[in-house]
């Protein structure tokens, strides 16, 4: 059951795993660097005797390298205990000190291991008999982020755990009980859950679970319903997460819809805390993100300031709160996370609140910290995401911060009620739309596979077709390897075009012909700019366009829609391209090396 969870957590960290079980000997633990599977080799070869109660890591190694040594979990007590960590503990290297001067000794370099061995230390000095309360103890002492988990040989069928800043949900079973970093670690068990709260400890046995603060005093955890199930979490036929997720895509765009306009297209969001009037009197926006979550901010920038005539800001969430950023009550944070977990954003989140600002949560994760900490939420639907790589959770980021545009427009009274009910209806056309550039996947497929020897691939975009630019690029960089950088068009003449040679595939993500003000002849100019110097230009274009034809090697068509909705279609060849040509290299799409999806430390 615990290799099971590791295996539907593993996306979460992939450099080393581990597992501790209590039996009647007392604990035995496995460990091995790399992916899970070889710590499953490592169990063949060495079976653990029978179990009812155990814990197992994934890691995404912080202090110390991905070695057997550093996995998790590490023993201490005499190996009476093994515990689990998520985070980073910021005292460790001072509280090490403190329990090498009482004797300690260390086998790890890890910052869990010292938690590991001051918890034993603790137990110890309570007269050896509450896990719990020791682990609220050394809880109180502990810096910076963590979840622990602690099994001790004294306690058969009990696991303790404590959290701070970093994710924890309890599963909720028939006579047996459960604890994840998210559901999906226990949703083929439960798909009852239960969330905490900051600085929470609750032990769990086969039939209950308590919860307290790290003084010891009872808390209430918040008990929901996970809307989706094992399935879900499944490949589902394809051969990768990240193929089946690009596929879910035009499920993702229409759930995100679903339900959240009347039929006078007033608009709602699922959580609000702040004053409607209060909304309506924001002086600016600051999208706050992470990695692909923040390109689908760039986007929304266009939408944002067009419908709504708010500026809107568009910052990276660790960069954010180290310059002094100009916040006050006027100001609407708006976060955009996948997971509901990154600390950048979270961090980045409370730092605006303390500021005064008002804050809204577009996340994909119900019941994760962001959401739970912000003034309002508004979830996208896309269902879990396991690969790394994020990509229908992007198209559900853009489509909700489009909804919150119109929300906003409305409230503000900036748009006709007929405006936009018109964009709503656009956007209720979008799945269709991204069905039929699925339906023609192979062309860029072939494409791709064409191109598994190229060392470096440039995009290019305009106006909304820029951040599309920087996401095709990003998806390149993560899953295969490859130098990609995505450029604004217009700024391809002050520099990058200097790295135009013969030969450079060049990825033009072209603007709709249509309309007056249309981009389109700008955007020409720049795919003859890079041919002339001889780049291979890989156009993807909106269907009609046939005049941009002459100046491609390859065309991808796309099917008509309005401007601002563009991205929600051009994303997606550029996807199918990056999956099809890591996977032609032979490379791991759902789990490239060194990246992690949901990234809980700063
Ligand atoms: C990690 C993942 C990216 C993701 C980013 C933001 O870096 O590898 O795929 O875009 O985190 O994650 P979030 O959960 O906040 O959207």
């Amino acid at each position: 059951m615990v290799l099971e969870g590791l295996r539907r957590l593993e996306y979460r960290g992939y450099d080393s795993a581990g597992v501790a079980v209590l039996t009647d000997q007392g604990i035995e633990a496995r460990k091995k660097s790399g992916k899970l599977a070889n710590l499953i080799g490592v169990i063949e070869e060495e079976p653990l005797s029978a179990s009812l109660t155990g814990i197992g890591h994934t890691r995404w190694a912080t202090h110390g390298g991905p070695t057997d040594q550093n996995a998790h979990p590490h023993l201490a007590d005499d190996g009476a205990l093994a515990v689990i960590h998520n985070g980073i503990i910021e005292n460790f290297a001072e509280i090490k000190q403190e329990l090498l001067a009482k004797g300690h000794t260390f086998l790890s370099e890890t910052d869990t291991e010292v938690a590991a061995v001051l918890l034993g230390d603790i137990y110890r000095a309570e007269g050896g008999q509450d896990l719990t309360k020791s682990l609220q103890i050394a809880s109180r002492k502990l810096e910076g982020a963590f979840t622990l988990l602690a099994v001790h040989r004294d306690h058969p069928g009990v696991v303790v755990a404590s959290r701070r800043n970093s994710p924890l949900v309890v599963g909720l079973g028939e006579n047996e009980n459960f604890l994840g970093s998210d559901v999906s670690g226990f949703i083929d068990f439960t798909r009852r859950a239960v969330e905490l709260g900051q600085d929470q400890i609750v032990t769990i046995t086969p039939d209950a679970h308590e919860i307290t603060d790290f003084f010891g005093n009872p808390a209430e955890g918040k008990e929901f319903t996970v809307d989706w199930d094992a399935a879900a979490a499944e490949k589902g036929g394809y051969d990768s997460f990240m193929a089946k997720e690009i596929h879910d895509q035009p499920a993702a765009v229409a759930d995100t819809l679903l339900g959240r306009a009347d039929a006078e297209g007033r608009l709602t969001l699922d959580e609000l805390r702040i004053d409607p009037q209060e909304l309506k009197g924001i002086s600016k926006i600051i999208v706050l993100a992470c990695g692909t979550s923040a390109y689908a901010g760039s986007v929304a920038k266009y939408a944002i300031e067009s419908w709504c005539r708010i500026p809107v800001e568009v910052e990276l969430s660790h960069e954010f709160r180290y310059r002094e950023p100009i916040v006050d009550e006027k100001t609407l944070i708006v976060s955009i996370s996948q997971s509901g977990e990154t600390m950048d954003t979270l961090m980045a989140v409370r730092y605006a609140k303390e500021q005064g600002a008002k804050t809204l949560s577009i996340c994909n994760t119900n019941g994760s910290t962001i959401p739970r900490e912000s003034d309002a939420v508004l979830y996208t639907h896309a269902g879990p995401e396991i690969a790394v790589a994020s990509t229908k959770a992007f198209l559900a980021q853009i489509t909700a911060t489009y909804i919150l545009g119109l929300y906003l427009a409305h409230l503000r009274g900036n748009l006709f009620t007929g405006q936009i009910k018109d964009i709503l209806a656009d956007l209720g056309k979008i799945p269709a739309k991204i069905q039929d550039i699925l339906d023609r996947e192979d062309e860029i497929k072939d494409l791709a596979v064409s191109m598994a020897e190229n060392q470096s691939v440039l995009f290019l975009g305009r106006h909304v077709g820029y951040p599309v630019a920087m996401e095709g690029a990003l998806k390149l960089k993560e899953i295969a390897y490859i130098h990609a950088e995505g450029f604004a068009a217009g700024e391809l003449k002050h520099g990058p075009i200097a790295l135009i040679d013969d030969g450079q595939p060049v990825f033009v993500v072209v603007p709709s012909p249509r309309g007056r003000d249309s981009l389109h002849s700008k955007v020409v100019s720049n795919i003859q700019e890079v041919r002339a110097r001889g780049a291979k230009t890989l156009v993807i274009a909106e269907q009609g366009d046939e005049a941009v034809k002459q100046y491609a090697e390859f065309v991808f068509y796309v099917p008509e829609t309005p401007t601002l909705l563009m991205p929600l279609l051009a994303t997606v060849p550029l996807q199918i391209f990056a999956c099809e040509l890591a996977t032609a290299k032979g490379f791991d799409v759902d789990q490239p090396r060194n990246l992690a999806k949901s990234v809980t430390v700063e």
